[in-house]
């Protein structure tokens, strides 16, 4: 008779515990009058939603994307505020893709780039689901009144390594909840069924010696302190190809060796596009 009722509640428990989705614009909405995120037009499965009008902007927070200046500028601040809290729980997190090819350059953002790629731990994610999911993090920052407030949020179906899964590849998001710009999370494991021993992967499909990664380096990137893989240029050559680290001229921009930036050839017409959601 218990197990009966037990069995009835745990599967109650499971029907409830199964509609997930992410946290609903009136629980979270600052000033916009209406809710911007792609959700509607989204299988029922996906978690994260990306606004109707940006891969890259969280729909509860903003309506429009930013002009290039602004939305780089909204990307630092993103980025020193993401690293300052990851710290600040002693949370193990690094940089990688196209923001470890920043660092290579400038230990900088490349500026045609339109988000920042970070990776983290199995441990770091439970850590972070554990205690810190849904939580709001404000920084008093210098030039910018009033100071900024960003969102953590936690994917449910992060426990789910498996790559089937593919609209929930995003296990985290760090969301500035002004600019409505975030930084996606991944988390890195041991795959233990992989063919080649030693071998990590994340859900998004991309796979890593551990010993390419770890153990971590120490570095700078915006002037913060940041981790990067251990074998840094050679993942960079892996994805990129040899000449991303030699290249000077890329996406209408040119690298300044004097002063060590990447500068615009030409006025950008709009704003950099993206890559197609959940990558
Ligand atoms: C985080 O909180 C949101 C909002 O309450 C919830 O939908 C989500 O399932 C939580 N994530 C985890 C990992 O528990
Ligand atoms: C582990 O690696 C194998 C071989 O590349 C891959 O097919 C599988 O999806 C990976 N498992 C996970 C959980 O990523």
């Amino acid at each position: 008779m218990f197990t009966q009722a037990f069995r009835v509640l745990s599967l109650v428990l499971l029907v409830i515990g199964s509609v997930r989705c992410d946290a609903d614009f009136e629980s979270v909405r600052t000033t916009m009058k209406r809710d911007r995120s792609g959700k509607r037009g989204d299988p029922k499965q996906k978690y994260f939603h990306e606004s109707v009008f940006h891969p890259h902007y969280d729909g509860r927070f903003a309506e429009r994307p930013w002009p290039y200046k602004e939305a780089h500028d909204h990307l630092i601040v993103l980025t020193k505020c993401y690293l300052a809290t990851m710290a600040s729980v002693g949370a193990e997190t690094w940089i990688n893709h196209g923001s470890l090819l920043g660092w290579w350059w400038n230990q900088k953002i490349m500026p045609w780039d339109s988000d920042v790629d970070v990776q983290v731990s199995e441990s770091t994610m439970h850590f972070l689901a554990s205690y810190y999911n849904m939580t709001s993090w404000h920084y008093e920052l210098p030039g910018v009144p009033g100071g900024r407030d960003f969102l953590l949020e936690v994917n449910p179906h992060y426990v789910n390594p498996e790559r089937s899964d593919w609209l929930n590849v995003i296990d985290s998001r760090f969301t500035d909840k002004e600019s409505g710009l975030f930084i996606d999370m991944t988390t890195v494991r041991r795959n233990e069924t992989h063919p080649e021993p030693g071998m990590m992967t994340s859900k998004d499909g991309h796979e890593f010696k551990e010993t390419d990664l770890f153990p971590l380096r120490s570095s700078l990137f915006e002037g913060m302190p940041v981790k990067i893989p251990y074998a840094y240029a050679k993942l960079l050559t892996k994805e990129y190809g040899q000449k991303a680290l030699t290249r000077t001229n890329f996406q209408r921009h040119k690298f300044n060796p004097e002063n060590n930036e990447w500068e615009l050839q030409q006025a950008p017409q709009k704003p950099v596009a993206g890559k197609p959601p959940g990558q």
